[in-house]
């Protein structure tokens, strides 16, 4: 890890408590100069970590954060895990490496510079804010086998954030995650491959955990986090249990393919039998929202008929 991050995950961790600490305390802490610290914390604040500084006071983090203990990632995952504290994206690290990986491993960073969402937006990444993580999987029969894969990755989330204490929690197809009827994670699934052949995948992950007001101002959807939570989960724990999940779930997948998923996709389901609208470029149809079929394609009521609608293209949002 380089010298500059090891100093400041040492802040971090310092000021997670959550009260001030003085710039005196943290420099005889880290056995480095006052300047150095006030250097350190005006470095963390490029990297979109919201402190208050006051005079005789010192510093407090302005939104709680959790740092993942990357030795204890690295100690008990499976497979390997790729940890950065800053990093482009963490699926364009793993596509990056396609031919060196094996299914399950994954990448973790504190800080994405490129974060990358559907349909070529960026994902604000503040540094230790969220969990980003992405996940390593190759399909032998090519991408018809990964057919409905969001969806499964989608209902592998949910069923994560129950095991900690997450209520509330629903899906919207294909693959995003609602807390409170607002986006608390989503889901980029990007592929490298021949349609035929062989077919690689890297499944991104990105939870909001607490969000800071200056970050909340670049979202322009309505976004929850699990900064409502008593407790928010231990970032550590949460992605090893992702691992764990994942790995689970598309070993049943690739044996059972979606159909093993529709139940759990169903109780899920936050549209399901309401009035939605899909959006697909100019063209939007209104209709009842009936669930999916086991291609995972979304069954649309309308006009006394059900359609079924794929495709990364189309959006569904409440009518
Ligand atoms: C969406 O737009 O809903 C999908 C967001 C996916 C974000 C995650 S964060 C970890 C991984 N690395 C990226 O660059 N993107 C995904």
């Amino acid at each position: 890890m380089q010298d500059q991050w090891i100093r400041k995950r040492a802040i971090v961790n310092l000021l997670s408590g959550g009260q001030f600490v003085s710039g005196e305390g943290l420099a005889n802490e880290l056995g480095i100069s006052r300047a150095a610290i006030s250097k350190h914390i005006a470095g963390l604040e490029d990297y979109g970590v919201d402190i208050f500084s006051v005079k005789g006071k010192g510093y407090k983090l302005a939104t709680p954060l959790s740092l993942i203990d990357d030795k204890l990632l690295l100690d008990q995952s499976k497979g390997r895990c790729f940890y950065f504290d800053e990093i482009p994206s963490t699926n364009g690290f793993l596509l990056d490496h396609v031919d060196e990986l094996n299914c399950g491993d994954f990448c973790v960073a504190e800080y994405q510079s490129a974060g990358r969402g559907r349909r070529g937006r960026t994902w604000v990444s503040p540094y230790g804010g969220h969990l980003y993580f992405s996940l390593f999987w190759r399909f032998p029969q090519g991408m018809a086998q990964a057919m409905g894969l969001s969806l499964v990755v989608a209902c592998s989330l949910a069923e994560v954030l129950k095991q900690f204490d997450v209520e509330n929690v629903g899906v919207k197809w294909p693959n995003d995650i609602y807390l409170d009827n607002r986006k608390l994670a989503g889901v980029l699934v990007e592929m490298s491959g021949q349609a035929d052949s062989e077919c690689n995948l890297v499944i991104g992950i990105g939870i909001n955990l607490a969000m800071s007001a200056a970050q909340a101002e670049q979202i322009d959807q309505p976004w929850s986090d699990l900064s409502g939570l008593p407790n928010l989960p231990n970032k550590t724990a949460l992605t090893l249990a992702l691992q764990s999940q994942l790995i689970t779930d598309l070993q049943e997948f690739e044996n059972e393919g979606l159909s093993a998923f529709m139940h759990r996709w169903q109780q899920a389901d936050i549209f399901v039998n309401q009035q939605v609208k899909l959006l697909m470029g100019d063209k939007v149809v209104e209709g009842v929202c009936k669930g999916i079929d086991e291609q995972g394609s979304l069954l649309l009521e309308s006009e006394g008929k059900v359609q079924a609608y794929v495709g990364g293209e189309i959006s569904l949002r409440k009518a």
